[in-house]
């Protein structure tokens, strides 16, 4: 197989662009490890996993919305990845190419942080890729979960698909009937202002919101406002991007300082 000097690790496009960048050329460097990682910006991704295999890239990021489009071109797919019916990191094993999906893993191991979830009561609020993710992890860890979508066909194919229960319209969600509620919708990113649930908490609830810019969104600013346990979609990005680096390296993943190169960044781009 092909190799390069250093090791190149790559996300096509994502955005912001230079988060992936950041955060994982910090592990590298604190793991000291001689890999770079490169965000290329590629929109063919059929053209981008064939340079994988000819360049010797050695892990690759997918973001939408290529998750989806990546996986047949792909030698093997990991069990999470295919049910989840998305792909958000490429392992290239000895020229071997297996797609696996971190963001479920990022989801439950952020969650995990602040609760147990077996038996918890879990209404997401969403039903595009982010939310299918989320949804599975948390059936995973054997929550009892309940999906919430605007679009009402959307959101009950995923519920039937995954085995989750089908709640309806984002407005029947009512805060008694959970123990915590993940806004797993794309509302609130790089939207300081929008709140999907503006209103609807409640104080015992641990709301969790996968939107990461800004750190602080209007949603988790209530929470803790009306003192409910929350975790922040950084917590999220950052767990799934340890798991790339497990993958990439083999190596643990170096979490407080991508982290704080993760914060940095957020904070450079002023969001
Ligand atoms: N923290 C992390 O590690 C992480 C990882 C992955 C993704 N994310 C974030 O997750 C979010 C969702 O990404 P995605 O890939 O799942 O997007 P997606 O596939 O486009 O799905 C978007 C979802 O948001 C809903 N939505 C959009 N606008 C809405 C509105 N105005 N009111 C109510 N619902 C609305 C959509 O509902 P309809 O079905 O009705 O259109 C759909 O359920 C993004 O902000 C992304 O950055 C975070």
């Amino acid at each position: 197989m092909p190799h390069s000097l250093p090791t190149l690790c790559g996300s096509i496009m994502g955005s912001p662009f230079s988060l992936s960048a950041k955060i994982h050329n910090a592990a590298y460097a604190a793991l000291g490890l001689d890999y770079t990682f490169v965000c290329f910006g590629v929109e063919d991704p059929v053209a981008a996993v064939a340079a994988i295999r000819t360049l010797g890239v050695r892990g690759m990021n997918v973001s939408m919305p290529y998750k989806t489009a990546v996986i047949e071109h792909l030698d093997a797919i990991d069990e999470a990845a295919q049910v989840i019916g998305a792909v958000n990191t490429i392992n290239n094993v000895d020229g071997v190419l297996t797609g696996y999906n971190t963001d479920y893993l990022g989801a439950i191991r952020a969650l995990e942080e602040v609760t147990e979830l077996k038996g918890k009561r879990i209404a997401v609020i969403g039903a595009g890729g982010a939310a299918r993710a989320v949804v599975f992890g948390c059936l995973q860890a054997a929550a009892e979960v309940t999906v919430f979508n605007r679009s009402i066909d959307r959101g009950a194919a995923l519920a039937e698909e995954l085995g989750a229960r089908w709640g309806g319209h984002v407005e029947a969600f009512t805060a008694e009937a959970f123990d915590i509620v993940i806004n797993a919708t794309s509302v609130g990113f790089k939207q300081p202002d929008s709140n999907p649930l503006d209103g609807r908490l409640a104080s015992h609830l641990i709301v969790m919101d996968v939107a990461f810019m800004p750190v602080h969104t209007a949603l988790l600013l209530q929470a803790k406002t009306l003192g409910c346990r929350t975790v922040a979609g950084t917590r999220m990005l950052v767990h799934q991007a340890c798991r790339q680096i497990e993958l990439y390296t083999g190596k643990e993943a170096p979490i407080d300082i991508m982290e704080q190169a993760m914060l940095q960044e957020i904070q450079r781009l002023k969001l």
